[in-house]
């Protein structure tokens, strides 16, 4: 019995076609102008509808303890929105070793409901630590992130380099948290010092300066050990100044950014302390000006992805610590179902990224990076049966009872955005149908992550 897709609009990273789709054991077995189905086969009518490969969210933060959302309920949003794979980061337990903690994190999400892999989060450097790096593509993961900020995980740059010369060598690619977390901390406290404790002073804290600083440093430490460097949820101009100039340096660098740097900014955290405080996330939002840089630089191609760094920090206990004294704020913001239809309204429907882009950002590029090609990222004989079809005439509202992340809020509450997810097939099964997750937690595959073979 196959599945049959008619009458669709097909978007790939490279084309938009009418074409007609089969899925067969999970795998995409015929791209055509027309199909006809026999007696079993399912027959679904994309008559006016797009029909796009799943999207592949690169950076996501399902499991952690106090955050609301657990393979099961993280991966049921993800799907809504149309999210087919995640690649999850770690988070290192300092009373055992990476590769343990790795295995740890592979039970926790036997529950997912779509497919998963890892990035493991390094926070420190030894030599056991260096040979562990060895091991991890043997368990699948291609991947490691290192923080250059946040006190508890932050390496130092003789840590950074010897890290990223031991994943180059590994075929992993090093994931950067660039923000100068030296600096950062010294004027947070000279901030603390003079009273100035309200949700915005995170971002007069974390200034773009530091994460452009640090950008250059990775990059400049990369382009000696000739690791190559993928730097997370860039937000700013002078950041991707600094990435623009290493690259045309020819170090093989990749940049992604969030849709909430995309579509947010830092008025949000100007909002009354109780409502400012869910905005809080590093590097912290930032100006228009800087959304219309990075919109540029998608549409460019300087920016390869999109992940949505998805936290689910509650508010009660959570986020409302921050209300008096913004460093008690949990950093991160929840969106793992929203980045489509954010990137939609305000990508393509704006005109700013135009439908093949949008497709190259959230699979193809991801699916690239992070050794999933051609298994995933693209719709092509022999891929995953990964679809999402999508409806660009109906409309979607953005708000906490329609959602399906596990928050009390929405930091997109209210917005009303082109496009409506009709339905989400994984491995060829429909595992949501008109907004509803219809297949079933646990039935996510862990994936083996080839080895790094991309060049940005
Ligand atoms: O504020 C953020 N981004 N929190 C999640 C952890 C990280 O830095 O990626
Ligand atoms: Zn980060
Ligand atoms: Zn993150």
């Amino acid at each position: 019995m196959s599945i049959i897709i008619k009458n669709g609009i097909l978007v790939t990273a490279s084309e938009v076609s009418q074409r007609d789709l089969k899925i067969d054991n999970g795998k995409i077995s015929m791209i055509s102008s027309q199909i006809n189905g026999e007696k079993n086969d399912t027959i679904i009518d994309a008559t006016n509808k797009y029909i796009l490969p799943g999207l592949i969210d690169p950076h996501t933060h399902l499991g952690i303890e106090g955050t609301l959302d657990d393979f099961e309920t993280g991966t049921n949003a993800a799907a809504s929105g149309g999210v087919t794979t995640i690649i999850n980061f770690t988070d290192p337990d300092n009373s055992q070793t990476f590769l343990e903690d790795l295995r740890e994190w592979k039970n926790k999400a036997k529950n997912s409901l779509i497919d998963y892999g890892f990035h493991s989060i390094i926070n420190k450097c030894n030599s056991d630590v260096l040979e562990q790096i060895s091991k991890l593509p043997d368990e699948g993961v291609t991947s490691i992130k290192l923080f250059m900020a946040y006190k508890e995980n932050m390496v130092n740059d003789k840590e950074l380099y010897l890290l990223m010369n031991a994943a180059k060598k590994a075929g992993i690619v090093t994931n950067i948290h660039a923000e100068n977390g030296v600096v950062i901390d010294q004027l947070i406290e000279e901030a603390l010092n003079k009273n100035n404790t309200k949700p915005i002073y995170h971002a007069y804290t974390r200034p773009p300066e530091m994460e452009a600083e640090a950008t250059a440093r990775a990059l400049r430490i990369a382009e000696i050990t000739e690791a190559p460097t993928y730097i997370v949820h860039i937000s700013c101009e002078e950041a991707l100044k600094e990435f623009i100039h290493a690259k045309e340096r020819g170090v093989n660098a990749f940049g992604e950014t969030c849709p909430q740097y995309l579509v947010l900014d830092e008025d949000y955290l100007k909002k009354e302390d109780k409502e400012a405080v869910k905005y809080i996330c590093s590097p912290p939002l930032r100006t228009k000006k800087d959304q219309d840089t990075l919109w540029n630089k998608i549409k460019s191609g300087s920016i390869s992805t999109i992940g949505s760094d998805h936290s689910s920090h509650p508010y009660v206990n959570g986020k409302e610590n921050g209300i008096n004294n913004f460093t008690k704020a949990p950093n991160g913001l929840p969106g793992i179902e929203s980045t489509l239809l954010l990137l939609y309204h305000y990508g393509v429907c704006e005109e700013r990224i135009s439908l093949s882009k949008l497709v190259e950002v959230t699979s193809q590029n991801p699916a690239e990076i992070f050794g999933l090609y051609p298994q995933k990222g693209s719709i092509n004989i022999g891929s995953d049966g990964d679809i999402v079809i999508f409806d660009p005439n109906k409309s979607t509202v953005l708000t906490k009872e329609s959602q399906k992340q596990g928050t009390e809020y929405n930091v997109y509450e209210g917005m009303k955005v082109q496009g409506y997810i009709d339905y989400v097939l994984s491995r060829g099964e429909v595992i949501v149908k008109d907004k509803k997750v219809i297949g079933k937690p646990g039935r996510g595959n862990y994936l083996y992550r080839d080895k790094f073979n991309a060049r940005s």
